[in-house]
């Protein structure tokens, strides 16, 4: 199988499996107070403190969660919900993920206004434009992608943060596509922003660097207010009841360090293998086109977002999978039948080009041989797909 779709989520890493095993295999509740707990809660702080230190934040901020969708919604809602008096709004900017768009939504029924931030032709939130929606007054948190995760472009999240904490409006990033392919700092983005605003919440999740399906983390800045979705024991600092992870707190936290370790490395190496993929698909489909930025500097380096025009994306996705390649066409699919992407639509393409693209995605096993393969079919594929279309 030739696997193109490692933002959808890719291999656990050996290394996080066996770190998984071996604490999952003692026995120790973090809580608990006699020696057993307490082994357990050294190891579940010292994983907290190793996730800490690449996402450049203090270990306390760290809250440990199942992943990016809890992270998310943890951040959104529970900052909405401690809003004070007289702010009712979220800044949503055009293609964000799911987690996020009905994450608002359900806000929205709830009472809270949406001020939207169009997104511009490669996909990318304009600051200046992010800067008037948080300066408008009434905000009870802003929200961005440090990365798109369907197109893979990159925004400025450092003028991002500074807009908001101008504003002095609690800011959200999800930085889940970003996490092991770009340099993320809390502390930096955070800056000297004013108690309670600016850069307060990111999230990040486990499964998309190689560590287990069901880790992830949201880092929440001490002086924040943020309601929790959870209530119980308390754990961790009230924000997240529930007894702690502690196998995937240390499952995670080793697959976190291997990611940043081979950051550099990795950018390089996927980045040339995603030109290969891009101009070799260009070459067999002329008609075809990458969207999201053209600058490699502008976006995620494993990422090739393509539009293949009058190819419906679930045809030209059967017909791979038919030869062993797996793609995404990076958005939902309902009932087998894809909707048309919205961060397409963000760019300003039509519906039936939203239709019409697919997401291929490297990552740590993608080589030469997942390339070629690729290439052996897709002018066949598109061929046949295209004429369903038609
Ligand atoms: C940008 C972004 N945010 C949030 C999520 C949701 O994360 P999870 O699948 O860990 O719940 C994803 C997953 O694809 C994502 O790409």
């Amino acid at each position: 199988m030739h696997y193109l779709d490692h933002a959808a989520t890719t291999d656990l890493r050996p290394e996080a499996a066996d770190e998984w095993l071996r604490v999952a295999q003692t026995t120790g509740n973090a809580s608990s107070t006699h020696g057993a707990g307490q082994q357990a809660r050294r190891i579940l702080e010292e994983s907290r403190e190793r996730i800490a230190a690449v996402l450049d934040c203090d270990p306390i901020e760290v809250v440990l969660t199942s992943g990016g969708t809890e992270s998310v919604n943890l951040a959104v809602q529970g900052l909405w919900r401690a809003r004070p008096a007289g702010s009712d709004a979220v800044v949503l900017p055009d293609g964000e993920h799911h987690a996020t768009l009905d994450t608002v939504a359900a806000l929205a029924a709830d009472g809270a206004r949406v001020v939207p931030v169009r997104l511009d032709a490669v996909g990318r939130i304009p600051v200046a434009g992010f800067r008037d929606a948080v300066a408008g007054g009434g905000i009870a948190v802003a929200t961005a992608l440090v990365a798109n995760n369907e197109v893979g472009t990159v925004n400025d999240a450092a003028a991002l943060a500074g807009a908001a904490a101008e504003a002095a409006v609690p800011m959200h990033l999800d930085a889940v596509a970003a996490l092991g392919h770009l340099p993320l700092s809390f502390r930096a983005w955070r800056g000297e922003a004013r108690a309670g605003s600016g850069l307060v919440a990111l999230s990040v999740a486990g499964h998309k660097i190689g560590a287990p399906v069901g880790t992830g983390a949201l880092v929440v800045a001490r002086s924040a207010r943020l309601a929790p979705l959870l209530h119980g024991g308390a754990q961790q600092r009230g924000l997240r009841s529930g007894t702690q992870d502690v196998a995937g707190a240390a499952a995670f936290a080793v697959a976190v360090e291997l990611a940043e370790s081979e950051r550099a490395a990795e950018s390089v190496r996927l980045a040339s293998l995603r030109d290969r993929l891009v101009s070799g698909v260009l070459a067999r489909v002329p008609e075809a086109a990458l969207l999201g930025d053209p600058d490699p500097e502008g976006r995620l380096a494993g990422n090739a977002h393509l539009l293949f025009p009058g190819a419906p994306s679930e045809s030209l996705l059967f017909l791979l999978d038919a030869s062993g390649i797996s793609a995404s066409a990076g958005s939902a699919c309902q009932a087998g039948v894809a909707e048309p992407s919205h961060v397409v639509q963000a760019l300003g393409r039509t519906e039936t080009d939203a239709r019409s693209v697919i997401r291929f995605t490297l990552g740590r096993t993608s080589g030469d041989a997942d390339v070629d393969a690729l290439l052996s079919v897709i002018g066949d594929a598109y061929g046949r797909a295209s004429g369903a279309g038609r």
